[in-house]
């Protein structure tokens, strides 16, 4: 199947030659079930009732394991919840975000130097290389690899996924709720669930790879670039029923401390709760 000449359509909005004068046309990219699978990618917030079984669960771990990991480090963690007060404590302490109690299971990410510090402290050493930046981000890398390798592994068992960045709201609270030693962190969530087959949210469009793709050499972007991408997008928001482009939202993104609502404090939290990160 020429999966590409459907689903790039989807992902982009365009064709690659819109993008790139003389690319090949999609229906000639190479495409099999895995690329297929990480094109139609969405996320899902509507979940209708079902378990994501032990087994699932245990399949779908697994395969977060296997991602690469730094040195084999394999400095993360993963949380997973079920019970319906702690999904609502949860829910409440990551933005009010309503959805994370109607998955079946949340998947706290979680970067982790308490194992390997425990584990030199049992040995009498010292954990001292915890404490810096490199150190908080071999986990946060750890714990993103391990994450997406899991949605991956959810879609393909026809399973619906989203993230909850949110959790670094109140990261402390968390915490403690999920009962996390010095040095674990809370990355991000994962919703998992049985998508609602009504729910309309489709494949959002991506930059166009001219964008982000750079030969050799980095080059920011041209105005038009932005504004076909602008156009895409608006076209995509526009069949969920909202008149939200991307460039407002990127732009008030980067505006101020403000824009982090209340994320900005992440360095003192780090510290707290034993990665200070210097
Ligand atoms: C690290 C991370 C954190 C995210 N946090 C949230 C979140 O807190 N709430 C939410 O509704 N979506 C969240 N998302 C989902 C993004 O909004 C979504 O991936 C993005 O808009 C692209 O849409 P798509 O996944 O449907 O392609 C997060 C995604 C990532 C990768």
């Amino acid at each position: 199947m020429t999966a590409n000449g459907g689903w790039w359509g989807r992902r982009y909005g365009t064709t690659p030659a819109d993008d790139a004068p003389g690319a090949p046309e999609a229906a000639e990219l190479p495409s099999n079930d895995v690329i297929e699978l990480l094109y139609r990618h969405r996320s899902v917030r509507r979940f209708v009732a079902g378990e994501v079984d032990d087994a699932a669960l245990t399949a779908i771990i697994g395969a977060a394991q296997s991602a690469s990991t730094s040195s084999n480090l394999q400095a993360w963690s993963v949380i997973e919840v079920r019970d319906p007060d702690r999904l609502a404590a949860l829910s409440h302490l990551a933005g009010e975000q309503e959805f994370i109690r109607r998955g079946s299971v949340f998947l706290v990410f979680v970067a982790d130097w308490a194992r390997a510090g425990e584990l030199a402290r049992r040995a009498g050493e010292p954990d001292d290389a915890t404490s810096y930046l490199e150190s908080t981000l071999v986990a946060f890398v750890d714990a993103a690899l391990a994450g997406q390798n899991a949605v991956v592994a959810a879609e393909s068992l026809g399973l619906g996924a989203v993230y909850v960045g949110s959790v670094r709201n109140n990261p402390e609270q968390i915490a403690d709720l999920l009962e996390l030693p010095a040095g674990a962190f809370p990355v991000f969530g994962v919703v998992l669930g049985h998508p609602d087959p009504d729910d309309p949210a489709g494949v959002k469009p991506r930059l166009p790879q001219s964008v982000v793709r750079h030969r050799e050499r980095y080059r920011l972007p041209d105005d038009d670039d932005i504004a076909a991408y602008e156009a895409a997008v608006t076209a995509y928001y526009r069949t969920q029923g909202d008149d939200r482009g991307w460039l407002a939202s990127a732009i008030a993104r980067v505006r101020d401390a403000a824009s982090l609502h209340g994320r900005h404090t992440m360095r003192d939290s780090l510290t707290r709760r034993g990665l200070p990160s210097r």
